[in-house]
C-alpha cells in the first residue's frame, strides 16, 4: 500500500501536471502537429480539451466529409473520423469547407460551406450540423442550407460563429472577396434581422478574400481574415480592429505569410486562447517548401502576441521539434531505422542516414541535444550530429550535400562539409565525449561564417569560413551509429 505522504505527493504531482499551462514559443513538438492533408481550421475548448475542424484537403468531388483533432495539452492528438458526412446532409455533396465549431445550451453547432456554389440558381451554400458531443456525429436540423444564396456580392462559403458576452450570437462570412455578417438567433439554426430590418452586412475589409474569423479580447473585435490565393505562396492573414460586432474592420497589417525558409501559403486562420490566461496561438494551414499540388496542406500553429495598444504582433513561424507527442510528422528520413517513441529522435544505421526537415535556412542559429549511444572501442569512427544547408539527398544516404557538424566516439567535435561523394573536414577539435550523454549541439551560420559549439565539460568551438552551400535543407545524421536527438530549434538570424 501507499504511505499517506506517498498519496500526497502524488496528488500534488498530478495536480502541477494537470494545471500545467500551455505557454509555448510556438508548436514545440513540431508543426504540421497533425498528420494529413488538411486545412481551413477552426477551434474550440470543449470539456477540457482543445477541438480542431479542419477541411480535408482534397479534391473538391472527394470532399464529402470532416474530421476532427482533439487534445488536452497541445502537444497529443487524438484524430476523429468523418465526425460530418455529406450523407447526412440531403442537399450537400461536394466541397465540404472550413468547419467552424461553437456550443449552445447542450448542443454542439458545426458550420460549413458545400457544393461551391457559383451562382444562385444552384443548390448549397453555408449549411449547420448539430451533435450532443463534439465528435458528432453532426446531423442536419434544417434539411436545406442555412444561407443558399449569395449576399451582398459573398460566395456562401467560410464562416466562423461567435457568440458575444451579451449572448447574440453573429456569422461571419464569404468568399469572393465580399465578407458579411449577419445575426444567429438564439436556436442557432435561423438567422436574425438588424434594427434596420435587413439580414446581411456588408463589412468587406481592403484585400480581403475569404477565411473570416472573429476574436475578441479585452472589449475589441479583431476580425482576421485570408489573402492571396489558397493553391498559391502569397496566401496570407490580415486583421483589422473595431469596437463594434458589426465593425467596420479597417485593414490593419498582414500578421502571417510565407517564410522561404519554413512554408508557403501560410492562411487560413483561427485563433485559440490558452483558457483563463492572455495566451493566444494562431491556428492555420500552410505549404511544404517546393510543393506544387494545392491541396498539399497542413495545420500548424504558432504564437500570437499582442501589443499593449492592443494591435497583433507579426507571426514567426518557429521551427522546434521536443518529440513529445513520439512521433516524426515533418521529417523525411533517408536510410536506418528513425522513431521518436521515446519522446526524442532515435536513430540507428550500420552506415549512414539522415533525417530531414524540409526547411530552407540560409542565415540561422540550429540548436539540438545529441547524444550517442554507441561506445568507442571498435567504432571509434561513429558519428552524430546536425546536417545544414543540405541538399541533393537521396536514399543514397552518402550522397548528401552540404554541412555536418558532430561528435565522434574518438572524442572529438567536427564539422565537416560533403559535396555528394567527398567529404572534407572543415575542423576538429577534442571535446571529451561520452557515450549516453546528452550535449547541446549549437550551429551559428552567416554567410561563409560557420561556427559550431558544445557544452562539453571543456567547451569547445569551431570557427571556419566556407561558402560551398549558402543554404539547404536542416536535419540529423548517424554515421556507424545509434543515437538520440532532442529539442530541435532553429531560428532565423535576425541582424540582417
Ligand atoms: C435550452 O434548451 C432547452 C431544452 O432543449 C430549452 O427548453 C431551453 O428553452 C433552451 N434555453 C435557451 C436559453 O435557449
Ligand atoms: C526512399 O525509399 C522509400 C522507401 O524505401 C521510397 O518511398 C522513397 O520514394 C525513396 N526516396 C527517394 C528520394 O528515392
Ligand atoms: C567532390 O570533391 C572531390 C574532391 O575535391 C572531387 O574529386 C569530386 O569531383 C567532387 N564531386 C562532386 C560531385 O562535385
Ligand atoms: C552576419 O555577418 C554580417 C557580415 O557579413 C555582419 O554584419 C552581421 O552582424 C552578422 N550577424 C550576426 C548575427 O552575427
Ligand atoms: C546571409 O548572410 C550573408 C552575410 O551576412 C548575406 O550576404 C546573405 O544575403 C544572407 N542571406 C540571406 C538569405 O539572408
Ligand atoms: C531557440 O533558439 C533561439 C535563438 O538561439 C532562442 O532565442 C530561443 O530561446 C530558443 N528556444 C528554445 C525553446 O530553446
Amino acid at each position: 500500500m501507499l504511505s499517506r505522504q506517498m498519496l500526497g505527493l502524488l496528488s500534488t504531482l498530478w495536480l502541477i501536471a494537470a494545471t500545467k499551462t500551455a505557454d509555448f514559443e510556438t508548436s514545440e513538438a513540431g508543426n504540421p502537429f497533425v498528420d494529413g492533408w488538411y486545412a481551413d481550421p477552426d477551434t474550440q475548448f470543449y470539456n477540457g480539451a482543445y477541438w480542431v475542424y479542419p477541411t480535408s484537403s482534397l479534391p473538391y468531388d472527394d470532399q464529402t466529409y470532416l474530421d476532427a483533432f482533439s487534445s488536452k495539452d497541445l502537444v497529443h492528438w487524438t484524430k476523429h473520423s468523418s465526425i460530418l458526412t455529406t450523407a447526412d446532409f440531403t442537399w450537400a455533396h461536394r466541397a465540404v469547407w472550413a468547419p467552424a465549431p461553437i456550443y449552445r445550451n447542450g448542443t454542439y453547432y458545426l458550420y460549413f460551406g458545400a457544393n461551391d456554389i457559383q451562382t444562385d440558381s444552384e443548390l448549397g451554400g453555408i449549411g449547420v450540423g448539430v451533435a450532443d458531443k463534439p465528435e458528432g456525429p453532426y446531423t442536419d436540423p434544417l434539411g436545406k442550407p442555412l444561407i443558399g444564396a449569395y449576399h451582398n456580392g459573398a460566395q456562401p462559403i467560410d464562416q466562423d460563429v461567435f457568440i458575444d458576452d451579451d449572448g447574440q450570437a453573429y456569422i461571419y462570412y464569404g468568399g469572393h472577396s465580399h465578407a458579411n455578417v449577419a445575426k444567429l438567433n438564439d436556436d442557432m439554426i435561423s438567422l436574425g434581422t438588424f434594427d434596420d430590418g435587413t439580414m446581411f452586412k456588408e463589412i468587406t475589409p481592403e484585400n480581403y478574400v475569404e477565411g473570416s474569423q472573429m476574436v475578441k479580447r479585452n472589449g475589441i473585435y479583431y476580425l482576421f481574415w485570408s489573402e492571396g490565393g489558397w493553391t498559391g505562396p502569397d496566401y496570407a492573414v490580415s486583421y483589422g480592429m473595431s469596437s463594434s460586432p458589426l465593425g467596420p474592420f479597417d485593414r490593419i497589417a498582414k500578421i502571417l505569410q510565407q517564410d522561404e525558409a519554413v512554408a508557403t501559403g501560410s492562411g487560413h486562420n483561427a485563433v485559440i486562447q490558452v483558457p483563463d490566461t492572455d495566451i493566444f496561438f494562431i491556428l492555420y494551414h500552410r505549404h511544404p517548401l517546393g510543393s506544387t499540388d494545392g491541396n498539399d496542406r497542413h495545420l500548424a500553429y504558432d504564437r500570437l502576441y499582442f501589443n499593449d495598444d492592443g494591435t497583433i504582433q507579426t507571426v514567426k513561424m518557429l521551427v522546434h521539434d521536443n518529440f513529445e507527442d513520439g512521433n516524426t510528422i515533418g521529417w523525411q528520413t533517408y536510410g536506418g531505422d528513425w522513431s521518436a517513441e521515446t519522446n526524442a529522435l532515435r536513430g540507428s544505421a550500420s552506415s549512414s542516414s539522415n533525417a530531414l526537415l524540409n526547411t530552407n535556412f540560409a542565415n540561422f542559429t540550429y540548436e539540438a541535444d545529441v547524444k550517442l549511444l554507441t561506445r568507442g572501442g571498435s567504432h571509434r569512427d561513429s558519428t552524430a550530429g546536425l546536417i545544414f544547408r543540405v541538399s541533393g539527398t537521396s536514399n543514397d544516404t552518402t550522397s548528401f550535400q552540404g554541412y555536418y557538424a558532430g561528435i565522434s566516439t574518438a572524442g572529438t567535435l567536427f564539422l565537416s562539409r560533403s559535396n555528394g561523394s567527398q567529404s572534407t573536414t572543415l575542423g576538429s577539435t577534442k571535446a571529451d565525449i561520452k557515450p549516453a550523454q546528452r550535449y547541446r549541439l549549437k550551429v551559428m551560420a552567416n554567410g561563409s561564417s560557420i561556427r559550431v559549439a558544445i557544452n562539453s565539460k571543456t567547451p569547445a568551438v569551431i570557427a571556419v569560413t566556407d561558402d560551398a552551400y549558402a543554404n539547404g535543407m536542416d536535419g540529423v545524421r548517424v554515421f556507424k551509429a545509434q543515437a538520440e536527438f532532442d529539442n530541435v530549434n532553429i531560428t532565423r538570424l535576425t541582424s540582417n
